[in-house]
């Protein structure tokens, strides 16, 4: 069993893209600059933009975060995406989710302009990359994908089975492995709460996703021998022996499914700290391919 470090590639990927802004600079060229919209005070949104304006700074990227009340009016956030997609300085636009209740996503999504929108979660993005058209891809998706080539793992003709349908991980991820790509050519089973006899399916599976945000959901009664296994949760569970008062646990038992896999994510440590780096690999595109 090989474990999948998305902390050293995802570091990798950020070293590459420090050499590459350096070189931007010397050239005198644009910094690129990403733009963060936090809603509230939801804990988890909190430290995963924190990670992200961080990350900007380590790979000399500008970055500006705005944040906002919980109760904040639909129209002031899509007054200040409207701005955002006015100002030339900015190159790329993130609206961290989930966003409370009064708001719709989709019209926040459907504001961003789609030349900024470095998750990819626009539907003309989305369109874009289903068509295998240059496109932003989202970027847990991206993440997993970049994993995936590091350690050389074959997926074509692979069965790829993909447990959630959620529009920024499951859905594009079904679809990438799908396509004609060296990470793709997978057959791919995309499963979700009403799939009957998924730990049948999830047996027949070569590669597995687990992405339906619930905490050691899959076990090891549920896994092939030799099977790629890719934990996408990242759940807080209470847990008072920790200091902070919780623990992170990923959608996958670990401990038990970890001796069956072939490769296999940990939590944290896998797929977040890609997510991330896929973030800032879509920011340098935005501002090195401003036509997407
Ligand atoms: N919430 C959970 N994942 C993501 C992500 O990749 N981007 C944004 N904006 N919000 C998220």
């Amino acid at each position: 069993m090989q474990i999948l470090d998305g902390r050293l590639v995802a570091q990798t990927v950020k070293n590459d893209l420090k050499e590459k802004v350096d070189i931007l600079k010397a050239q005198g060229k644009k910094t690129p600059h990403l733009a963060a919209i936090l809603v509230g005070n939801n804990g988890a949104s909190e430290t995963y933009v924190a990670s992200k304006v961080k990350t900007c700074a380590e790979i000399g990227f500008h970055s500006t975060l705005i944040r906002f009340e919980e109760d904040v009016e639909e129209r002031v956030l899509l007054q200040k995406i409207q701005e955002l997609n006015n100002n030339t300085d900015i190159d790329g636009i993130l609206v961290q989710l989930p966003l409370p209740k009064q708001i719709a996503e989709e019209k926040v999504i459907n504001t961003i302009a789609v030349e900024k929108d470095v998750d990819g979660f626009h539907p003309a993005n989305l369109g874009k990359m289903i068509q295998g058209q240059a496109a932003y891809i989202p970027a847990t998706p991206y993440g997993i994908l970049l994993l995936l080539e590091h350690y050389h793992i074959e997926t074509k003709g692979k069965h790829a089975v993909v447990i959630g349908r959620s529009n920024i991980v499951g859905r594009p991820m079904s679809i990438l492995l799908s396509q004609n790509t060296p990470t793709g050519n997978c057959t791919v089973t995309l499963c979700h709460s009403h799939t009957r006899n998924l730990r049948d399916i999830c047996l027949q599976a070569d590669i597995i996703v687990a992405a339906l945000g619930k905490p050691e959901f899959l076990t090891a009664d549920m896994v092939k021998e030799g099977a790629v296994v890719i934990d996408v949760g990242i759940t807080r569970v209470k847990d008072d022996s920790k200091k902070k008062g919780y623990a992170i646990k990923g959608d996958v038992h670990y401990e038990n499914v970890a001796p069956k896999c072939s490769y296999i994510t940990p939590v944290p440590g896998g797929v977040g700290a890609m997510t991330i780096a896929a973030l800032m690999q879509n920011t340098y595109l935005a501002v090195t391919q401003n036509k997407l």
